[in-house]
């Protein structure tokens, strides 16, 4: 019997890479997408972007994988039918590019590498003082997949991590807030504060002045959600005034990042291109496999997203 055909409609400048790490894995057919594609017999769907008409010309659809972990786009897309299960990214590269740059980032800020690269620019000599990692407090929006990954290695590194989410969390060394009630608790003198969340009606413009206001005066935001959980128009003030000392920044409104936007030549704002993570194509694929193999042994897709939360 012929495997099951996935059509690969991810990102375009990831297609070669996908085609070849599908060439070693028997389970699968990977056709990739084109405009004049043999769309007869699909069954499994791999997306990123909405590609208009996609779904609706694949009558034997089974399953739609997103590409990557956040599902807002797809599940606003009113072409995807209501009986197709939409399935978050959750691989191990995935989650692995992350721990990576929320750690990257948190040292970053940790240890104001800033300061020492402008003494450098500068030909100064210039030791300054940090406080020791147990020390400083770091927060974590969003306990799913990736923030309970990055919260595990800022542990490990002797961070006290706290993380919000709408359940609370039993997670060992944690210090676990649930629902907007405990919101204000959870950020109260924050000094490192990371977002981690899907974009819903309910998290959209989360990173606002008043929540700045909640945080340690000169604290760091590190945004590795979506570009919506930001109120862009207040982040500079916020560092301007010494409210906050810096951002990393790798999601925003508008992507790519427009010339001349304010944040790309702002000192103290890290403007990475929507690259924290990134779906790794063989160990994404294996992921995909095992779903596939799941739903052809009559089994339930795992990570399937919820339309009623939004992710
Ligand atoms: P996930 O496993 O679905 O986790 C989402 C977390 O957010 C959960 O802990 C959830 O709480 C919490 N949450 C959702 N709505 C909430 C609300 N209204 N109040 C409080 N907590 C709320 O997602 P994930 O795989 O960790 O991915 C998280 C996000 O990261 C993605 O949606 C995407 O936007 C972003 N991302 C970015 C990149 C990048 O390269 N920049 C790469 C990958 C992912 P519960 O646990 O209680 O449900
Ligand atoms: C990337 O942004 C993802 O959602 O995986």
């Amino acid at each position: 019997m012929s495997p099951p055909k996935l059509l690969f409609a991810g990102a375009d400048e990831y297609q070669a890479m996908f085609v070849e790490a599908a060439a070693s894995l028997p389970d699968i057919d990977l056709v990739p997408y084109r405009p004049d594609v043999d769309l007869t017999g699909i069954e499994y769907l791999l997306m990123w972007r909405p590609v208009p008409g996609l779904p609706a010309a694949l009558p034997k659809l089974k399953a739609v994988f997103c590409f990557g972990a956040g599902v807002e786009r797809l599940l606003a897309n009113p072409e995807l039918p209501s009986h197709v299960p939409l399935v978050r990214m959750v691989e191990p590269g995935l989650t692995q590019g992350m721990t990576e740059y929320v750690l990257w980032q948190t040292l970053r800020h940790h240890r104001r590498i800033w300061e020492l690269e402008e003494a450098q620019a500068e030909g100064r000599w210039a030791p300054h003082w940090y406080p020791a990692a147990w020390e400083r407090q770091v927060g974590i929006l969003g306990l799913g997949t990736l923030g309970q990954a990055a919260a595990a290695q800022l542990l490990e590194y002797g961070f006290p991590v706290r993380g919000w989410s709408r359940n609370r969390k039993e997670l060992a060394g944690v210090k676990s807030f649930a629902g907007d009630g405990e919101l204000p608790d959870f950020l109260r003198d924050l000094e490192i504060l990371i977002c981690l969340l899907p974009l819903t009606p309910e998290t959209s413009g989360i990173l606002n002045a008043v929540n700045f206001a909640r945080l340690a005066l000169g604290a760091s935001l590190i945004n590795v959600g979506r570009g919506g959980h930001l109120v862009e128009a207040d982040l500079i003030p916020a560092i301007d005034s010494g409210q906050l000392q810096a951002a990393s920044l790798d999601v925003f409104a508008q992507e790519p990042l427009p010339p001349g936007h304010p944040f790309w030549a702002h000192p103290r704002i890290f403007v990475t291109p929507h690259n924290a993570s990134d779906t790794n194509p063989a160990s994404g694929l294996r992921e995909i496999c095992r779903q596939i193999r799941r739903v052809e042994g009559g089994l339930p897709l795992e990570h399937v997203a919820d339309r009623g939360r939004g992710y």
